[in-house]
């Protein structure tokens, strides 16, 4: 199929943009590169650089096109709490261009990059997608309000959707291929990689007082790799069947923030010094998915999200820093 990857460049969508090429697709790449990277780019995908709010740009770009992957947004939590308007553009408003150009340009098929942002403070574990959404931050709110949205396309244009919702994204590419490295990381894994290359003294550690296994935050790690994989399926799967559907994408194992600063330590063999500091406001103790309906629907499954692999695929990309 010919593939549009909106957000291609970025750090989710450079993986997407591989496996697609991977499983002989072609690809499109559109990106305006405002956090995307040219060396993220791959030789073998076309690309049109592009701003998601450029609707003839847009249209343009989804000539030929069978089905769009679409990634481009902002994802900072706590940044969109501060400045919301650069959420409702780029995100809400970006995504409506988006979709108002597949209705124009004949384009049936999105998969969507949601999140696990969408439920806000779980009720219950493993969260499923029958799970109340109360997104508890601003950014949480803009991927649930584009679901809903696709929603009414689907009924009202007959744009199908997969909404995948992921939980916490890291690592690199498993092969390698991919070594563009994300400017500012907040992300707990990034954070660890620059500690353990010199690029900052200590991993502020958000509260040891959870009720976890050690007292530090809980979540659901997903490998990059196993989340373009899941793309891949979705494409395939709205390809198919004449169908949308809203999956979480996670590896339904929780790790603890000491357990992966452990397991870092192992590999980089680097002291990665931590420190203790309060806890973040609105981070919950435990975050974990169930992937039932992934498994159900694309027959999809975790198989780099190990611990070992997660960090390994992560410092490979991260040596570089110190060549
Ligand atoms: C993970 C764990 C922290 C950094 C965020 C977004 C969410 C989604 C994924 C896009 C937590 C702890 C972290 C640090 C730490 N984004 N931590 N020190 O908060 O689970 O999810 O990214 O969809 O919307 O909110 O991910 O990587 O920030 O934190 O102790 O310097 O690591 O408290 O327990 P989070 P994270």
């Amino acid at each position: 199929m010919n593939v549009l990857v909106v957000g291609g460049a970025g750090y989710i969508g450079s993986h997407v943009v591989r496996a697609l090429l991977d499983a002989s697709h072609t690809v499109r790449v559109y990106d305006n590169l405002s956090s995307g990277l040219r060396r993220n780019l791959q030789p073998e995908a076309e690309f049109v650089h592009g701003d998601i709010g450029d609707a003839l740009a847009l249209r343009s770009a989804m000539r030929g096109i069978d089905a769009i992957v679409h990634l481009a947004a902002f994802k900072a939590a706590g940044e969109s709490m501060i400045a919301p308007e650069k959420y409702s553009i780029n995100n809400i408003s970006g995504t409506i261009n988006l979709l108002n150009a597949a209705a124009d340009m004949d384009v049936h098929r999105i998969v969507f990059s949601s999140s696990a942002a969408v439920y806000g403070e779980p009720e219950y574990l493993p969260v499923d997608e029958t799970h109340p959404t109360n997104p508890t931050n601003y950014y949480g709110f803009t991927k649930l309000e584009i679901e809903r949205i696709m929603a009414w396309y689907d009924s009202l244009r007959g744009i199908r959707f997969a909404a995948l919702r992921y939980f916490n994204a890291a690592g690199y590419d498993t092969q390698r291929r991919i070594t563009g490295l994300e400017q500012n990381p907040a992300n707990l894994l990034p954070v660890i990689m620059e500690v353990a290359v010199g690029r900052r003294p200590a991993l502020k550690v958000f509260g040891d007082d959870y009720e976890t296994v050690d007292g530090t935050g809980v979540r659901d790690y997903i490998h990059v790799t196993d989340l373009a994989d899941g793309h891949v399926r979705a494409v395939d799967k709205l390809a198919e069947e004449d169908r949308s559907f809203t999956v979480n994408l996670g590896s339904e194992t929780g790790l603890s923030v000491l357990q992966i600063v452990e397991a870092a330590r192992n590999v980089t063999g680097r002291p990665i010094a931590t420190e203790i500091v309060a806890r973040r406001p609105g981070d919950p103790a435990r975050l974990t998915a169930s992937a039932t309906q992934a498994r159900e629907t694309l027959g999809w499954t975790a198989r780099y999200s190990d611990v070992e692999s997660l960090v390994r695929t992560s410092w490979f990309a991260y040596q570089q820093l110190l060549a």
